[in-house]
């Protein structure tokens, strides 16, 4: 499997933040159903999407998530104890 990556060459890293968003690192395109581009809101070099569904701002994260009490749902192999060994 290869790594998705950037424009500029690095890896896209898209991290699933506890309780949060989703932060993605890299050079992307954010694009709509349509293939539309969605521009950033800011410069900085993360973008926070909303994985809530609160954001009043989707697809990006507001900060919402904090007030509706958003909690990561267990993973499956958290909930069916199937972690591998270290
Ligand atoms: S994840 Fe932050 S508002 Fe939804």
């Amino acid at each position: 499997m290869s790594d998705v990556v950037s424009s500029a060459g690095e890896p896209v890293v898209i991290t699933v933040r506890k309780n949060g968003s989703f932060g993605v690192v890299g050079n992307v395109r954010l694009v709509d159903h349509e293939g539309n581009e969605i521009p950033r809101i800011n410069d900085k070099p993360t973008i926070a999407l909303c994985r809530c569904g609160h954001s009043a701002r989707k697809p990006f994260c507001d900060g919402a998530h904090k007030a509706a009490g958003f909690i990561d749902p267990p993973d499956a192999a958290e909930s069916t104890g199937a972690h591998a060994p270290a």
